[in-house]
């Protein structure tokens, strides 16, 4: 099959090789799909560089989430709690070194879920990753309620077009953070109430104006850096600040006392661990997703759907921040 390969770290362009490699085969608890979509994610550039919080052994083929066929099932599998079948259409994080850019791929049966109906295969794979993390980040972390105001960086991206999309759902008023006016346009299309271009205002008098001072009552925050610093000026009292990524390269270092004085609480969110510490929960929040999308309240935005041959190109695309949406691989 042909598989995109990573052998030595380095920017996406110049390490990702376009390869032929043998089929992979299940093993005990696997099942191998036949990839029809993958979404590309900030991660895969991290991963390319060997930034990222976990380092898959070289060589390996980037790629962190998926919509595939089930083809074949490793012994056991049938026995995993998606119960997935030959010929299902399924969605699902890679398991790495064995990443979805590649025509096959292998991943523990534990980790599929049924790919919602609603939803066509590049919507399916994007429906994953963006929309877990949102979920966990709005409502198990933050308790995000009806009528609080979200602030919501990178609203045009991958995970903030999900978290823009599940804070609506869920009854909030959304404030969006975008870089430049066509994302400002695409945060609006999603549903956004209040969208600022982070490159002509500044989101802080934004925010305090939008809530009469109080400021908003949870942040989704992708980007870090400034992003982090300027929202705890606008973070309201017993807020809740979600720190998800550092999309923006700077790792804030957070005042304690700032937040010991205003009352907020800064929450870490790693999606990925609620895999294997509550699977449970996963599949439930996979379950409302499934619903959401049924009854058109999310609606994963894809806004490019490449050939395999375009995949190192896209990643590099997203790591520079020239993106919106989820743009997804079709192999
Ligand atoms: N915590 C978790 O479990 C979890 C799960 C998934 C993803 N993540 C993280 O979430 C972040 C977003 O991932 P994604 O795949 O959805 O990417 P993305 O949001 O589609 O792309 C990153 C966005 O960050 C903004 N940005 C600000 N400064 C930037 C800079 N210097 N360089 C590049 N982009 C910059 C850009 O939007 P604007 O131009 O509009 O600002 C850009 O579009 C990543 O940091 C990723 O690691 C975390």
């Amino acid at each position: 099959m042909k598989a995109w390969r990573v052998h030595e770290n380095g920017e996406p362009g110049a390490v990702m090789r376009l390869e032929t490699v043998p089929d992979p085969s299940p093993g005990p608890g696997e099942v191998l799909l036949r990839v029809l979509a993958a979404g590309v994610n900030f991660p895969d550039a991290l991963l390319c560089r060997g930034q990222y919080q976990t380092r898959p052994p070289l060589p390996f083929t980037p790629g962190v989430e998926l919509c595939g066929e089930v083809v074949a099932l490793g012994e056991g599998a049938e026995e995993g709690p998606g119960r997935p079948a030959v010929g299902e259409r399924v969605i699902g994080p890679a398991a790495l070194p064995g990443g979805a850019f590649a025509e096959y791929a292998v991943v523990p049966a534990a980790g599929v879920l049924p790919a919602p109906a609603a939803l066509d295969d590049a919507e399916a794979a994007a429906l994953h990753i963006g929309y877990q993390t949102g979920w966990f980040g709005l409502h198990r972390r933050a308790a995000l309620r009806p009528g609080e105001t979200l602030l919501v960086h990178a609203a045009a991206g991958g995970v903030g077009s999900a978290a823009v999309q599940l804070g609506k759902a869920a009854g909030a008023t959304v404030i969006g953070v975008v870089g430049g006016p066509g994302k400002a346009r695409t945060a609006r299309d999603l549903g956004a109430d209040i969208v600022v271009d982070r490159r002509a205002e500044d989101f802080v008098a934004v925010v305090k104006e939008a809530t009469s001072g109080r400021g908003a009552n949870v942040v989704y925050d992708p980007v870090g850096g400034d992003a982090y610093t300027k929202s705890t000026k606008c973070v309201g009292f017993e807020g809740r600040i979600v720190v998800v990524g550092f999309a923006g390269g700077t790792v804030p270092a957070p005042a304690l006392n700032h937040a010991l004085v205003k009352n907020y609480s800064i929450l870490g969110l790693h999606w990925g661990l609620y895999t294997t510490h509550d699977p449970v929960a996963v599949r439930h929040a996979h379950d409302e997703l499934t619903h959401l999308a049924a009854e058109g309240l999310v609606k994963p935005l894809v806004s490019e759907r490449v050939p395999l041959t375009g995949a190192a190109d896209a990643v590099r695309r997203v790591s520079d921040g020239a993106t919106v949406g989820r743009v997804v691989v079709i192999p």
